[in-house]
This record gives structure tokens, C-alpha cells and sequence, in this order.
């Protein structure tokens, strides 16, 4: 349950079988309220756990899962959302049965309760999986029997096979410390595991084959080491993620996507490509479509899953898709990827966890391979993103002959720099600290950037505001006249993202006009910068680079340890900020 609290946490509970007694403990807040309340030393050999990220009612105790029938005798956690819990509901009470929460929840142990009166506990189990509409991942126990049962659709979850017994879980992290065989529990199937053996079925009822397969992820990634933060150490883990990255695609001079799973000709003669992403994944979309329609010739269209998945785009069996997610379990790109399956056209899934829906519901992918991303705020996992974006737009490039070797070569030997750039600018923290100390005070934050570093501006208002709470919008600097000016006094701080390359005198004359404004500016600055940073209230280096293209890949970092120490200076809960859950498997 610990290992599953940053996919939600503003309550959690539990229940647990000991002979055909079931008891339930649950809170409002987090697991180690739970743990006051609890036990110690309490033997159990089945149980269910919850960690909540509210969906329908108020984070409270009564909320809170595991949910009941009438009798107490079933107990149910579920993730995801059922959307005809309603007319499910009159239906029940109609039939006298009685709720307790808010939840769309509670409408599931009472549905088995009901059905449980004419046929045995499974067929309950799985009549009334058919009757729910939405999405769930769901677990339930009952005192009559010494079993587990579940099943899924459209949230995820799977299965550890221990020595010791099963487990199930939405996340695979949160086993590894159990165990490495998995079994990936597919969509549309439920099932009953009892001391000693699993069986998976069908909604219909009929038996499927599932068998465990090794993970790779290790135990040593998901803990946080000698880090006051997971975040902090994710925003270390970088230098390794590029490195790990450029040997893994590039060999001498190729760059060599194995899963991609795309025709060379398809590829060569692809006219455009769509992207679609939320959230932190969506700006490295962004960023990577800058670079692609610059060095591919190519048309790049992107939107943010939850609203490209109800556009009417023209999309069809030519185009390209690129979905991405670090989790590859977000509803909304799910969505947007099975709307563009619809209509034939192409998915890459660009993905950090093997097995996640995305992977498995794509054509061909490119892994990303941060390794596990814990803290809520995405930092490794998008400079994973934005990096095998680079290369694949490189890789495009070279296959459509729109660049010559020459700058082929020259990009490539600027990404293997990547890592040690990175290393220089984590040196650099503790200055990045003292800046963030400044700054704290301020209310109000704009992000600043152009072109390729317009969607870097975005992203480090995402983080800011995510882990600090302070209100912070990023916008194209070229932008601002047009209306956000109206907001600067001597009360407003600007960070100004501001590397070198085509861009750069008209942001130093956007800084000019925010300082004749007096707010405070700080400057994010190549180290040989003079122009910028004599402008500027406070300045942060990053390394120069020869193709100022790639600098999205080093001002992340930056802007990542300002918003982390800004959040530490506020006593904010960095790895679990408020409201947000780490996989957001809900529409
Ligand atoms: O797992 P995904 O990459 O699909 O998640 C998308 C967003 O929910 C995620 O990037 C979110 O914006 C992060 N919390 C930002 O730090």
C-alpha cells in the first residue's frame, strides 16, 4: 500500500480477512495516519488497500475505501470511475439497500451483495462487472470465501506472483519489493485467486491464458537514497537517463529505434505527424514538434489528449501519431491513441513503463527509459521524452535526407554532451538555492521563452505552480504585449529563459521591457551571456551549446531546482503536492 500512495492520497483504508471475519480501518489523509491506528504485528493472509485520489466526494473517513455491502460482508477498492453509478444506484435502493458515501464506489459491493442471493459469489462478481459502465480496476473479498477476486477495464492493473502469494496492484513499483514476475491483467478480464493459484477469464466468463513474465524495474529505483525528496534525486537521476539513452539508440553514428515498428517507406514519405500528451509529457511533445518541423520539413500538429480526442482532426492511415505518457496509463492519451486507431492512423507510443496500456495498444514505441518517476512532479521522465524525441526527429531527418550528414553528425555529438552538461549545472544547486530563496517571497510568477524554449517556459510555470502552489503562467515571450504586460509592477517576478540562438536579441528586448516595468527578472543564461544577465535581477548558467536547439534539454534542469528549493523554501509537500495523483487513469 506505501509503495502505491503517490497515485493518490488525500484518504486510505483497508480490510482484512482472518477467518471469516473481515475488519476495516480506514482515515481521511495519509497512510502513516493509518498506521497510529493499526496493530502492529497483525497476521492476515488476505486483504484489499486503498490509497484515494477523489473522484466523487470529499476526501473524508466516509469516503474512503475499501466500500461495503449492507452486511459488511463484502468489501471492495476500486480505481477509476463508473459513470452509470447513478441509475445503478435508484436500482438499489429500490431493492432496500442502503448507502453510506458519496462514492460511485459503494454502488459495486451492493451490486454483488444483490446478486450474490441467486448465484454463486463469481457469477455475482461478474454480473456485476458487466453492469458497470466506465472504468475500473477493481479488487473485492468476501467472508464466505477464501479468495481475491478482480478485474479491469481501462485503469490499470496487474499481478505479482510471489513465493509467498499474489499480489495486485495498479502499478508495478509498488510490487517490486515483493517480487519481479508479473502478470499484465489485460482489459476486459477478471478473475479469483485463492491461497495457491490464479484463473483469469473473459467478461463472458470464458478462461484466458495469462502467464508472469520477468520486470527489469529494481528496488534500488524506487526508493529515494539519501534524497530529502524523491524529486530531488529523480532531478539527479538525469545525467544517467541521457547517457543511458544516447547508448541505448545511437551506435557510432546510427540512430537505431528497434520497437518502432514503422516502414522505412511509410516513414520517408510520412507528410504529418500528430501529437498528443498531457500535461508535463505534452510540453516535451511540444518541444520535439519545434524540432521535427525544423529539421524534417514536416507538418506537426499537437494538443493536449483531452482535447485532441474530441477534435475532428483529418487523420488517417498516412499520418503519424505520437502518444506521450511516462506512465502510459493517463486516461485522456488513451483515449486520443484509441480515437486515432479508429481512424487508421499510425501510434508510436513514447513511454517509460513497459507493459502500460499505451505500449501494449500502440504500433510501435519508443521507450524512454527513466526508470521509475516517483515524485508527482515529472522531471527525469521529461528530459527522457524530450531527449528520445530529439533523436527520433535526428533519426527522421537522416531517413528523409532533410538535413546533411554534416549537422547529423554535429546534433548527435551535441546530445552525447547532454549528460555531462547536466552534471555541470547539478553542481551549480546550491547558487540555483539561494536564487529560489529570493524569489519565494514573490506571489506571482510569468515564464518567459521563444520558440524551441517557449514550451521550456511552460513547463517551468507547471512545475512551480504544482509543487509551490504560487500561480505561474508560461507564455511566448514575444507574446506579452498582447495583453500579460498588463500585469507587471514591482510585485511580479519573470523568469526569462533566455540560451543563445536565433531568438536571443528579441528576448533581451523583452527583458528590457519588463525591467522598464520594474518587476524582478531572472535570467536563465548561457555562461559566456553578458546582454541577458547585466539586465537581469539574478542569473542562472547553463552550459553553451554549438545548436541552440538542444537547450530545452539543459534549461529543464534549472528551472526544475528552482521550483523544487522555491516549494522546500515554502514547506510545501514536494513528492505529493496537493490534489494531484502521480498516474491520472481518470477522464
Ligand atoms: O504519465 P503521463 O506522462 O501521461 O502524465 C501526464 C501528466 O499527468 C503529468 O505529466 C503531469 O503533468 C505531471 N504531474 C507534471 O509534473
Amino acid at each position: 500500500m506505501c509503495g502505491l500512495e503517490y497515485r493518490g492520497y488525500d484518504s486510505c483504508g483497508f480490510a482484512i480477512k482472518d477467518n471469516s471475519k473481515i475488519g476495516l480501518k480506514k482515515t481521511k489523509g495519509k497512510i502513516n495516519l493509518l498506521k497510529t491506528t493499526t496493530r502492529p504485528g497483525a497476521y492476515f493472509t488476505l486483504g484489499i488497500a486503498h490509497t484515494r485520489w477523489a473522484t466523487h466526494g470529499v476526501p473524508s473517513f466516509i469516503n474512503a475505501h475499501p466500500h461495503h455491502d449492507c452486511k459488511k460482508k463484502i468489501f471492495v477498492v476500486h480505481n477509476g470511475i463508473i459513470e452509470n453509478y447513478r441509475e445503478l444506484k435508484a436500482y438499489l435502493k429500490k431493492k432496500h439497500h442502503r448507502f453510506c458515501s458519496d462514492t460511485d464506489t459503494e454502488v459495486i459491493p451492493h451490486l454483488i451483495e444483490e446478486f450474490s442471493k441467486r448465484h454463486s459469489f463469481f457469477e455475482a462478481f461478474l454480473k456485476t462487472v458487466n453492469m458497470l459502465k466506465g472504468s475500473f480496476a477493481i479488487s473485492a473479498i468476501t467472508s464466505s470465501e477464501d479468495a481475491l477476486f478482480f478485474a479491469r477495464k481501462d485503469s490499470p492493473l496487474i499481478m505479482g506472483v510471489a513465493k509467498e502469494g499474489f499480489i495486485l496492484a495498479s502499478d508495478i513499483p509498488a510490487i517490486t519489493p515483493f517480487t519481479k514476475n508479473i502478470v499484465h491483467i489485460k482489459d476486459g478480464w477478471v478473475g479469483r485467486i485463492s491461497r495457491d493459484k490464479f484463473e483469469m477469464f473473459n467478461f463472458k466468463g470464458k478462461k484466458v491464458r495469462a502467464a508472469a513474465e520477468k520486470t527489469d524495474i529494481s528496488l534500488g529505483a524506487a526508493t529515494k537514497q539519501h534524497y530529502a525528496h524523491f524529486m530531488l534525486k529523480e532531478i539527479y537521476e538525469q545525467p544517467h537517463v541521457c547517457a543511458r539513452l544516447y547508448s541505448f539508440y545511437v551506435h557510432n553514428t546510427r540512430i537505431e529505434f528497434k520497437d518502432l515498428n514503422m516502414d522505412i517507406k511509410f516513414l520517408k514519405s510520412l507528410k504529418r505527424i500528430f501529437i498528443f500528451a498531457c500535461g508535463t509529457a505534452y510540453h516535451a511533445g511540444f518541444v520535439a514538434k519545434y524540432f521535427l518541423e525544423k529539421i524534417c520539413d514536416i507538418e506537426v500538429e499537437i494538443d493536449v489528449s483531452s482535447e485532441a480526442r474530441y477534435r475532428r482532426f483529418k487523420l488517417g492511415p498516412d499520418d503519424l501519431v505520437l502518444a506521450i505518457s511516462q506512465s502510459g496509463e493517463t486516461a485522456d492519451t488513451i483515449a486520443a491513441l484509441r480515437e486515432a486507431k479508429k481512424r487508421k492512423a499510425k501510434i508510436v507510443g513514447v513511454c517509460n513503463v513497459l507493459g502500460s496500456t499505451i505500449t501494449t495498444e500502440s504500433d510501435g514505441l519508443i521507450y524512454t527509459l527513466a526508470g521509475p518517476e516517483i515524485g508527482v512532479a515529472s522531471t527525469k521522465a521529461y528530459t527522457a521524452q524530450v531527449f528520445s524525441l530529439l533523436l527520433f526527429s535526428l533519426h527522421l531527418a537522416y531517413l528523409r535526407k532533410s538535413i546533411s550528414t554534416a549537422f547529423f553528425k554535429q546534433c548527435l555529438s551535441e546530445l552525447r554532451s547532454v549528460s555531462k552538461h547536466h552534471k555541470t549545472i547539478l553542481k551549480n544547486a546550491a547558487s540555483i538555492k539561494k536564487i529560489a530563496k529570493r524569489f519565494s517571497r514573490f506571489g506571482c510568477f510569468l515564464f518567459l521563452g521563444r520558440g524551441i524554449n517557449y514550451p521550456s517556459a511552460l513547463e517551468g510555470a507547471l512545475k512551480l505552480k504544482e509543487i509551490s502552489y504560487i500561480p505561474a503562467e508560461g507564455y511566448p515571450a514575444g507574446e506579452m504585449k498582447h495583453g500579460p504586460i498588463a500585469l507587471i509592477d514591482e510585485y511580479r517576478a519573470v523568469v526569462c529563459i533566455a540560451p543563445r540562438g536565433e531568438l536571443y536579441s528579441k528576448i533581451v528586448s523583452n527583458i528590457q521591457e519588463i525591467k522598464a516595468r520594474k518587476a524582478k527578472v531572472l535570467a536563465i543564461v548561457e555562461e559566456k551571456d553578458r546582454e541577458a544577465q547585466s539586465l537581469a535581477d539574478a542569473a542562472i548558467h547553463i552550459p553553451s551549446t554549438k545548436y541552440s536547439q538542444i537547450s530545452p534539454l539543459l534549461v529543464a534542469l534549472p528551472l526544475q531546482l528552482f521550483a523544487y528549493f522555491v516549494a522546500k523554501n515554502l514547506g510545501c509537500e514536494i513528492d505529493q503536492p496537493r490534489n494531484l495523483a502521480k498516474s491520472v487513469t481518470v477522464e
